[in-house]
């Protein structure tokens, strides 16, 4: 290895050190990105790197999704976000809907691939974010669970995921078609490794031989049981930190915080693709 390389204390994820991210060569990148393809997660302390060089960073893994999107609770003009703004309001529900465990982009056409995160600014307590090892989780399961759930799907959807909360999905940030309502395996295939893993989360919310109370216990149930250790980690976000995410093979959430501090995160989404996604259905289903 062209760095050092030490284990997390979980299923999953590894603590990268002595490389810069920024001037990697290929070769180092390739031993990187199988790393990464290994333990779902890399953690790479004191990056510091600029908003040009977290994207150059991130398609290297794959196609972008849309450049960096400040997940933070400072607005563009430096002006904290605040709750009597509706348009702040808004997005302060957004990151709020985060307080629970997700994969990015379930509740679309296509999962997202991964994400490369980094912390610029963060509040003086809470904020970690974490991530478990679905992959562990889905091994872990009984023989008779893990059976059970081959054959199982859920719908996903955005609005479901922040309703759990009461909150509601602004839909003025994204208009969502027909699309955003997919029926998905509960358990998916990875397509680079070939690994099974567990597909839920809080946009999930109806599996289609059960009522929607049925679902909702059963699905809690599930992430109740993938999420604890020692399939988690939660990383305590210093400035300039920067972490890389199989957002095919792990769930996320962000513990709260007080959002009245500056809290300024940069995500750079790494595109998924249809083709490789285990959606079974696109039909919309009635609300
Ligand atoms: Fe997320």
């Amino acid at each position: 290895m062209n760095f050092t390389v030490e284990p997390i204390d979980a299923t999953f994820g590894v603590m990268v050190t002595d490389l810069d991210a920024s001037t990697l060569d290929d070769d180092s990148f390739a031993q990187l990105y199988a790393l990464w393809l290994d333990h779902a997660l890399l953690v790479l302390p004191q990056q510091h790197l600029t908003r040009e060089q977290q994207i150059a960073f991130a398609g290297r893994f794959g196609p972008a999704e849309s450049g960096i999107f400040d997940i933070s609770t400072v607005r563009p003009d430096g002006d904290l976000r605040r709750e009597e703004i509706e348009e702040d309001a808004s997005f302060l529900n957004m990151l709020r809907g985060n307080y629970d465990w997700h994969a990015d982009g379930s509740y679309g056409p296509a999962l997202a691939k991964g994400a490369v995160y980094s912390a610029q600014v963060v509040p003086k307590q809470g904020g970690e974010t974490g991530w478990a090892d679905m992959r562990a989780a889905h091994d872990a399961l009984d023989d008779e669970l893990r059976a059970r759930v081959e054959t199982l799907a859920a719908r996903h959807s955005i609005q479901r995921g922040q309703a759990r909360r009461g909150l509601v999905h602004d839909e003025r940030n994204i208009e969502l078609g027909p699309e955003f309502n997919p029926l998905r395996s509960l358990v998916r295939r990875h397509p680079e490794t070939g690994r099974k893993s567990l597909m839920m989360g809080r946009h999930a919310y109806s599996v289609p031989e059960m009522t929607d109370t049925e679902s909702r216990i059963f699905l809690d149930g599930l992430v109740e049981f993938a999420c604890r250790p020692p399939r988690v980690y939660f990383h305590d976000w210093q400035p300039g930190d920067v972490v890389v995410w199989d957002n095919r093979s792990l769930l996320h959430c962000v513990k709260p915080w007080d959002m009245r501090e500056p809290r300024v995160m940069w995500h750079a989404g790494i595109s998924g693709s249809p083709e490789s996604d285990s959606i079974l259905s696109m039909d919309q289903v009635p609300a």
